[in-house]
């Protein structure tokens, strides 16, 4: 699943590099740097392995976000279309940005699509911020339709999906801003981390500017130049983007090993009646980081994780009920229990989000499970491990 299985010596030498030099400043110190530009490169990186006009590195996936929605416009008031199903920081970057949520229903495909977009479009609808969950890109062509039907900017957090592609284009390019995590546990990791590309120069320019205060980063002269507006502190430093771009060479490698082994367990699973995968818009695409499966019923699916756990098989995910990545754990954001008041405290929620009902969510991830995808398992450990999940399984289902 992450980059920090193959966590090793060149991650070790990059970070060295910069430690040498004492320069762990992303922005200029020419006369201090001997020619290390770990930022830098990484963006670079990051626009060949994306196919991106431009990339810009942040402090953190959740930064990224918010700098995504920032620089797409999304403002004060301005009602988001969001999913359920999703890390904290989605919502948490939208409400930041003093927009309001607006949630809407996922279905099989673990995001949303352009039918259950469309299902609470109002008036006041302004953007959308579409998460690609669990590494594999939402349905592009449905949504694409939709929002341009409606006029609305699209956003993607496409946080746990670097290295997912629809119909050869990478996510996080559909929309006007795409971000993504380089946390601990994602396929490349800078310790911490966040990326977040587009296609127009522009956006860009409020990327970089709005990240590190509206310096508009034109010239040599660190704190002498321009700031064409405010911003504020997001910037990554050399020492995790030192990190990040020895993953970042090796990302073909951890996508190649988690297809792999993911291809491999899918295989062993097909073979239990009643077991289904997550629909995938474009498995070509997929970035093979979570093998999602659904059993037939909720209460299945509880039991199959009780079974793991009395068997000590780790590595599942039950999002229904822990890890804060479903609306049914989110009371404190329901409730919008903040020390200070926010844009939603003066504007009011959008939706009661205290009854709101989302059926086909909850019923879709209510069967969920996602295994983690390892890129370091040899093949001895790999079948050892399948062998054990498809017992552990086949104990609850007979
Ligand atoms: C979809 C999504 N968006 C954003 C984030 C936030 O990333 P970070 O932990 O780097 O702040 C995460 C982290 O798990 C995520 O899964």
């Amino acid at each position: 699943m992450a980059g920090f299985d193959l966590y090793g010596e060149e991650e070790k030498k990059s970070v060295m590099e910069v430690l040498e030099t004492g320069c762990l400043f992303r922005y200029n110190h020419e006369h201090l740097r001997e020619g290390i530009w770990k930022a830098k490169e990484l963006e670079t990186e990051a626009k060949k392995f994306t196919g991106a006009k431009h990339a810009h590195m942040v402090s953190s996936g959740s930064t990224a976000v918010t700098t995504a929605l920032a620089s797409a416009g999304i403002g004060f008031g301005d009602h988001v279309v969001c999913t359920p199903f999703t890390y904290l920081a989605t919502i948490e970057a939208v409400l930041w940005q003093g927009a309001l949520p607006v949630f809407a229903e996922v279905d099989e495909s673990l995001c949303l699509t352009g039918a259950s977009i469309e299902a609470v479009i109002t008036e006041e609808t302004r953007a959308v911020c579409l998460v690609h969950m669990c590494g594999a890109a939402a349905d592009m062509e449905s949504i694409m339709e939709v929002c341009k039907k409606h006029d609305l900017i699209l956003v993607e957090d496409a946080g746990q999906a670097l290295g997912a592609f629809y119909k050869g284009k990478s996510v996080g390019l559909f929309g006007a801003s795409g971000a993504f995590s380089f946390d601990f546990f994602k396929v490349t990791t800078a310790g911490e981390g966040g990326l977040c590309i587009t296609d127009s120069e522009s956006t860009y320019d409020i990327m970089h500017q709005i990240s590190d205060h509206g310096h508009s980063h034109v010239g040599d002269n660190r704190g002498m130049e321009e700031h064409p507006i405010f911003g504020t502190n997001y910037r990554i430093s050399e020492l995790n983007a030192a990190v990040g771009l020895a993953q970042m060479k090796k990302i073909n490698t951890i996508l190649d090993n988690n297809k792999a082994n993911k291809a491999y367990l899918k295989n062993l699973l097909s073979e239990i009646e009643g077991i289904t995968f997550r629909r995938m818009e474009d498995p070509e695409g997929d970035s093979a980081t979570f093998l999602n499966f659904f059993m037939p019923t909720t209460e299945l699916s509880q039991k199959v994780m009780a079974q793991f756990a009395e068997d000590g098989i780790a590595g599942f995910n039950y999002w229904y009920t822990n890890m804060y990545h479903f609306i049914n754990q989110w009371d404190h954001i329901k409730e919008l229990r903040m020390p200070f008041k926010m844009a939603i405290h003066h504007l009011g929620a959008p939706q009661d989000y205290s009854s709101l009902e989302l059926p086909k969510s909850n019923e879709v991830i209510g069967r969920l499970i996602s295994l983690g995808i390892k890129a370091n398992w040899s093949e001895a450990e790999r079948a050892d491990f399948g062998a054990k999940m498809v017992a552990s399984i086949k104990k609850v289902m007979g």
